[in-house]
């Protein structure tokens, strides 16, 4: 079967986040994480079939909505889950936010890695928790991020709580190998701290490299763990709002339920229809994604090697249609506003927990056309830059 990937798709003017940041302006947005994409035929179908029904009362998921999701689950990762273990979410983010309130007390602390997501540090924050980070190592040798274990244990104090996991991680890339999971593992269960794995890349994988979930690691560290997950970015589905928790310690989950009580929406009809499309009907759409995403990953890192002095791929991209740019070589204060003045719109480094103007994030998960002119753009940002230098 053939997808395609090619046609531009026109979203100014829609509902879009990402779009409306810069209507009425010629900037290409490249930053929030979604691709301009149509979604797999098969949720298109489903959520057709749900809308023709016409009632969209109160939802619970319907039994063949969970069995998709557990034998998913079970068949990319070799993790049998129990349907009881699942808690649905509108949203991973939310999902930080409730871990951070069921698992910390105000003036509490939470670890995590840099650069993350931004709302693995704001999460904590928004309740009065504390967030304390910790920078990635770049082992230039064998261009690769590390986690840098001798800082984190120094990171540990007796207010220390949580730990934020992104794997595969978001911005850099970067899918963690057994060996560091087992020792981030041990790391979790010598200090007693509740692991929340932020999962929501699983299935971007883009070279042969297998996804372990955290939470398949050992008997200790499942006890102790919150694994977030969702159809969202992979189907390009993140706006239908529908994620999960899978927590297998009942007391573990009945924690984290009680922090949700009368706070947190309802997963919705349609988000359900599209969740079961997804995992059960929507493999071969995934795999023709991955391998249209590997292309645009190459064609952008060759594009960057040839025409974008002072602009570096640090190490290998294994997952996501996010890439980490390094451009501290420009010297830009302001990146952003820079590259938005040649019409481009990316993502702030500093968002990520690291000083302005050392890297960008950009977001390739679009037609290649659309990637191509983005480059471009940053090719002329870049060159105007040299010359306003030279
Ligand atoms: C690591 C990670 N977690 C969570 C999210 C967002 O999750 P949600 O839209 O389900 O709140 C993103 C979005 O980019 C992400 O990269």
């Amino acid at each position: 079967m053939t997808f395609d990937f090619d046609t531009v798709l026109e979203r100014r003017g829609t509902d879009s986040q990402k779009w409306q940041k810069y209507a009425g302006k010629d900037i290409l947005p490249m930053w929030v994480a979604d691709m301009d994409f149509v979604s797999a035929p098969p949720i298109i179908e489903a959520l057709q079939r749900r809308v023709a029904h016409g009632v969209f009362g109160y939802a619970r998921p319907a039994a063949s909505e969970v069995e998709a999701v557990v034998t998913a689950v079970e068949r990319n990762y070799g993790w049998r889950i129990d349907p009881s273990w699942l808690v649905w979410l509108p949203g991973l983010v939310c999902g930080l936010n409730v871990t951070s309130q069921a698992f910390a007390q105000p003036g509490e602390e939470v670890l995590a890695l840099t650069p993350v997501y931004p709302p693995f540090m704001t999460a904590p924050k928004n309740s009065g928790r504390v967030s304390v980070t910790v920078p990635f190592m770049l082992n230039e040798g064998q261009r690769r991020w590390e986690i840098d274990f001798v800082a984190l244990d120094r990171a540990v104090t007796p207010r220390t709580r949580l730990f934020f996991l992104c794997n595969p991680h978001n911005p850099l890339g970067r899918v963690f190998r057994r060996d560091e999971l087992l020792r981030l593992a041990e790391f979790c269960v010598r200090h007693n701290l509740i692991l929340c794995s932020d999962e929501i890349h699983c299935d971007l994988i883009l070279d042969a490299i297998p996804h372990v979930p955290t939470a398949t690691l050992g008997a200790e560290i499942a006890a102790r763990t919150v694994t977030l997950m969702a159809p969202s970015k992979t189907y390009n589905v993140p706006g239908l709002g529908t994620s999960f928790a899978i927590i297998s310690d009942p007391k573990l989950r009945t924690t984290f339920v009680r922090a949700t009580a009368g706070i947190v929406a309802e997963v919705t009809n349609l988000g359900y229809a599209a969740c079961e499309a997804a995992y059960r009907d929507g493999e071969p759409w995934r795999q023709a994604l991955l391998a249209y995403l590997r292309g645009n990953r190459d064609f952008m890192h060759r594009f960057v090697e040839a025409n974008l002095p002072g602009v570096r791929v640090e190490a290998p991209q294994e997952a996501t249609y996010l890439a980490w740019l390094n451009v501290s070589a420009l010297g830009l204060a302001d990146p952003i506003g820079h590259f938005e003045k040649y019409g481009i719109g990316l993502s702030d480094g500093a968002f990520f927990g690291e000083p302005r103007g050392l890297h960008v994030r950009l977001n390739f998960g679009c037609p290649r056309s659309t990637l191509e002119e983005g480059l471009k753009r940053m090719e002329k940002a870049v060159k105007g830059r040299l010359k306003a230098e030279g």
